[in-house]
């Protein structure tokens, strides 16, 4: 869970910042869509983080600890709209194999995780559709 956890508490960040800083035709809808994005990451880190306080572990939870744990990669503020979106469709379906490889038998577990999944889905097929 660790390394998830990092993953998505990176991607949480790599969100704000590409709301931030996108520019372009069809800005004012994607500059949305992205906060709605983060809202939806903020809360499942919250929950992943919370799932393991549960399991009697304490959660990876400082900018440096995920930094030294992700395996997805900062967003660049100087991309394009297009490259944007791109590069985050392909940390989603990277996120979406992480997801999947913690599935553990745990009921709690892969509830929140199969939520988290159908959601990221679906927004892949949205960001796709803006391309
Ligand atoms: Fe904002």
């Amino acid at each position: 869970m660790e390394k998830l956890l990092s993953d998505m508490a990176l991607l949480y960040q790599k969100f704000r910042n590409y709301h931030w800083n996108v520019t372009g035709p069809g800005f004012m809808q994607l500059h949305k869509f992205l906060e709605d994005e983060y809202d939806a990451l903020a809360e499942e880190v919250d929950e992943v983080a919370e799932l393991v306080r549960m399991k009697g572990e304490k959660p990876l939870s400082t900018y440096k600890e995920f930094l030294a744990n992700a395996r997805l990669k900062e967003g660049d503020k100087d991309k394009s709209k297009d490259e944007m979106v791109q590069e985050l469709i392909k940390d989603y379906e990277q996120l979406l194999g992480y997801l999947k490889q913690e599935f553990n038998g745990d009921v709690k577990t892969e509830d929140l995780l199969t939520g988290i999944i159908a959601r990221v889905e679906k927004s892949i097929w949205l960001m796709r559709a803006s391309l």
